[in-house]
């Protein structure tokens, strides 16, 4: 505990379950001193856990389907009323493929999906921040974060269509940072965090073998919840003001591996 979020004012999307970044992530922040509010659809809501975090964290989820701006204006026109003021960072922890769900391989894509998957992957990530824009919701030296995957930079098999909105997300956090950067001197980042076994993570075919491929070319090994947590807090605080429209990799090195002894000993067994 550094007390690095003291006084700060948070809004976390994408709790819902224990499993969740996003429930690790809010845990983190109340206890470097923020108050949060948590939001997530009212499905999820309904059919997670995400009340019972709300509980032990004493504040309130505020429904929203982050795809619709007026949804999200009442989440920031909501959690303004309920912390007291204006917010100081936001978390964006959401993903989800139809056609990943319905087992439609990249090369057979349905398109009502396909643009289902953008959006709510995606395009929610501008929408939560020009929600916020909108209702000059920000204070100076505010923080956007959101969670993406190196499947933006580099091809995975199975990744289907969130590669592209991956690839989507980093680019909006790069254009909005530029933009609120210049106004109100908010920060706008993607942390790229290695496979982790969550809700949206095991829906992946072949998770496991995405999770040992990266446990074994990372020198530091897989990067857990616990760490992404930690690192995000430090997005959040007043120590990395001048960092801002950056794609930030934690992942045990990784994204920076050709080849790792334990895998070259692996296929040399073989
Ligand atoms: P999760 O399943 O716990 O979280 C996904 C969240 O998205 C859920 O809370 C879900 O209710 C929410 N969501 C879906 N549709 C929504 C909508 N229309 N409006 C608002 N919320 C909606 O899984 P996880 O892994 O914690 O996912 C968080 C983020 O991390 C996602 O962006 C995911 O792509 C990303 N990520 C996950 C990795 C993994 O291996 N689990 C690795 C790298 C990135």
């Amino acid at each position: 505990m550094y007390n690095l979020l003291k006084g700060k004012r948070g809004i976390i999307f994408g709790a819902l379950d224990k499993k969740s970044m996003a429930w690790r992530i809010a845990e983190r922040a109340v206890e470097e001193g923020a108050r949060v509010t948590l939001s997530n659809t009212a499905m999820a809501i309904r059919f997670g856990n995400v009340k019972e975090l709300a509980e032990e964290l004493g504040t309130q989820v505020i429904p929203a389907d982050a795809t619709n701006i007026e949804d999200l204006e009442n989440v920031y026109t909501q959690s303004m009323e309920l912390l007291g003021g204006k917010i100081d960072f936001v978390l964006h922890s959401i993903g989800m493929s139809m056609n990943i769900r319905k087992n439609k391989p990249y090369t057979e894509v349905g398109y009502d999906f396909y643009m289902k998957t953008l959006d709510i992957s995606a395009v929610s990530f501008h929408k939560i921040i020009q929600a916020a824009h909108n209702l000059d919701a920000m204070n100076e030296w505010g923080s956007f974060v959101a969670i993406t995957y190196i499947a933006a930079q580099r091809t995975f098999d199975k990744y289907n269509d969130m590669a592209d909105a991956k690839a989507l997300l980093e680019s909006i956090a790069r254009s909005w940072g530029y933009y609120y950067g210049k106004e109100k001197k908010v920060r706008v980042n993607t942390v790229s965090q290695s496979p982790t076994p969550t809700t949206a993570g095991q829906g992946i075919e072949g998770f496991n073998v995405f999770f040992e491929y990266a446990e074994k070319m990372s020198p530091l090994g897989n990067a857990d919840s616990n760490e992404l947590a930690d690192y995000v807090v430090t997005l959040f605080s007043d120590l990395t003001r001048k960092v801002t429209m950056q794609n930030l990799f934690h992942d045990g090195g990784f994204s920076s591996m050709g080849m790792s002894e334990e895998l070259m000993k692996q296929f040399l067994k073989k």
